[in-house]
């Protein structure tokens, strides 16, 4: 099955467009706020819209925010795909590391990419205030990072 990855600034996104997105994450029950998000990366198969990955900028450090594929699409790369742009924007711009937050159950699907578990107090304060703020599991998650500089 063939989907592809774009990524999009946020600021160029029509307001159709960010509806679509805070209404295909809200079925995950995430979050939807993508305000503080410099690109959404957004995963379709044809026209139809399967996954979206918000990505942060704080600092010299990114944070994702509400990755979520659609249940039909699942195992199938699709969340993998969208993480590994993420990694490549981050190269690009030259961060330190990329910061998630998640339910422990994703931890084997960030390790495969290379993200590691770390002590939620190790995260850059602004991005632990802004993920407490607004994701609404944050008492079960576990922290994840993924430096830029390691060779993956
Ligand atoms: C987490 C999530 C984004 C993963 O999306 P996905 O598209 O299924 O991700 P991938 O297909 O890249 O990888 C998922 C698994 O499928 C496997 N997989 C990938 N391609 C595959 C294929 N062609 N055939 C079989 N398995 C495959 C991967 O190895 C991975 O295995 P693992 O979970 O045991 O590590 C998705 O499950 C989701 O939206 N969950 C709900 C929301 C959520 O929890 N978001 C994370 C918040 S931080």
């Amino acid at each position: 099955m063939d989907f592809q990855i774009e990524s999009v600034l946020r600021e160029k996104i029509s307001r159709r467009e960010l509806k679509a997105f805070r209404e295909f994450v809200m079925r995950g029950n995430l979050h939807p706020n993508f305000q503080r998000c410099r690109y959404i990366l957004k995963a379709s198969v044809g026209e139809r819209l399967v996954g979206v990955l918000g990505i942060e900028f704080w600092g010299n450090y990114i944070s994702l925010r509400a990755l979520f594929v659609d249940k039909e699409f699942r195992k199938r790369g699709i969340g993998g795909a969208l993480v590994k742009k993420a990694q490549e924007i981050a190269r690009k711009e030259g961060v330190q590391s990329i910061f998630s937050y998640t339910l422990f159950w994703n931890n084997r699907f960030y390790g495969k990419l290379g993200f590691v578990r770390v002590n939620v107090h190790s995260v850059p304060w602004d991005i632990q205030q802004c993920v407490k703020y607004h994701h609404p599991h944050y008492r079960s998650c576990c922290a994840l990072e993924w430096k830029c500089a390691q060779t993956q």
